[in-house]
């Protein structure tokens, strides 16, 4: 079982194609040190998942991307630009940073359409109906289109995290980033996620995946990281990581999530 569905060569891409660059990255909450001298480049293009246990800074690293959290020191660029501290630079920035979590963080007083529109508006100031159209478009992509205009309670977990895919989408993001998208679905809901991961993927979408996943790691993943206290312990293609893990942590953590 060595096919890769994906056949992007994270080695060809120069380094001038990087888009996503952390340098030097440290993070402390309090007396905790999250995350401890990060270095990483993400390639344009590229499909990056991050594995590790829990409390490790998977997470944090997600959210210091798109500046939900802040960092204490070192440096990140998008596309080249470093990352605004605050204001309208700041809002631009998330836009171009799609993020979807566990918890589906849609609005729920508000239509399935209308979550997905709803951005476009506000930061884009697109007008509402280019908007509505878009969004129209990108549900049907989904696999959501026939739920338009359902309110959130009323679709599966499976539907909703769809939707904010879809929603993250909306925004033309240059990189997605998905934190443990699937841990909150019932078991049948999976894989119709997934698949629309999968299909991001192929269609050259650059991201950055926490899972546990370790099917979707395997076929849909350039490069696999392992974190562990903070730290990037192991970076690897799935093949390599799967396989032959060369730290004990790695190791060690693997055999927990595969033998269970
Ligand atoms: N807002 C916060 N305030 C204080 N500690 C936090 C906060 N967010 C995360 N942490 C701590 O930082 C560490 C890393 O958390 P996190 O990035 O969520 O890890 P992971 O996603 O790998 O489980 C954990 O010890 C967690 O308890
Ligand atoms: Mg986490």
């Amino acid at each position: 079982m060595t096919e890769v569905v994906v056949t992007k060569d994270k080695d060809s891409a120069p380094a001038a194609d990087a888009l996503v660059v952390l340098e030097n990255v440290n993070k402390h909450f309090g007396p905790l040190h999250v995350l401890q001298d990060i270095d990483l480049t993400i390639a344009r293009g590229e499909v990056v998942v991050v594995i590790g246990p829990s409390g490790s800074g998977k997470s944090t690293l997600c959210r210091t991307i798109n500046r939900l959290e802040t960092i204490d020191s070192g440096v990140i660029r998008i596309d080249g630009k470093p990352l605004p501290a605050e204001g309208r630079d700041l809002a631009r920035l998330r836009a171009e940073v799609g993020m979807v979590f566990q918890s589906f963080n849609l609005f729920a007083h508000k239509t399935v359409l209308q979550n997905v529109a709803l951005g476009q508006v506000k930061v884009r100031k697109v007008p509402r109906r280019e908007a509505e159209e878009k969004a129209r478009q990108l549900l049907d992509r989904v696999g959501v289109g026939n739920q338009a205009d359902k309110y959130p309670a009323q679709l599966s977990g499976g539907q909703q995290q769809r939707v904010a895919i879809a929603r993250a989408l909306a925004m033309d993001p240059k990189v997605m980033l998905f934190d443990e998208p699937t841990s909150a679905l019932d078991p049948e809901m999976i894989n119709e996620v997934l698949e629309v991961m999968q299909q991001l993927a192929r269609d050259g979408m650059t991201m950055v995946v926490v899972t546990h996943e370790m099917g979707f790691a395997r076929s849909a993943a350039n490069r696999v990281l392992f974190m562990a206290d903070g730290r990037i312990v192991e970076q690897a293609t799935p093949e390599q990581f799967f396989t032959a893990p060369k730290s004990d942590r790695a190791k060690d953590f693997l055999s927990k999530i595969l033998h269970h």
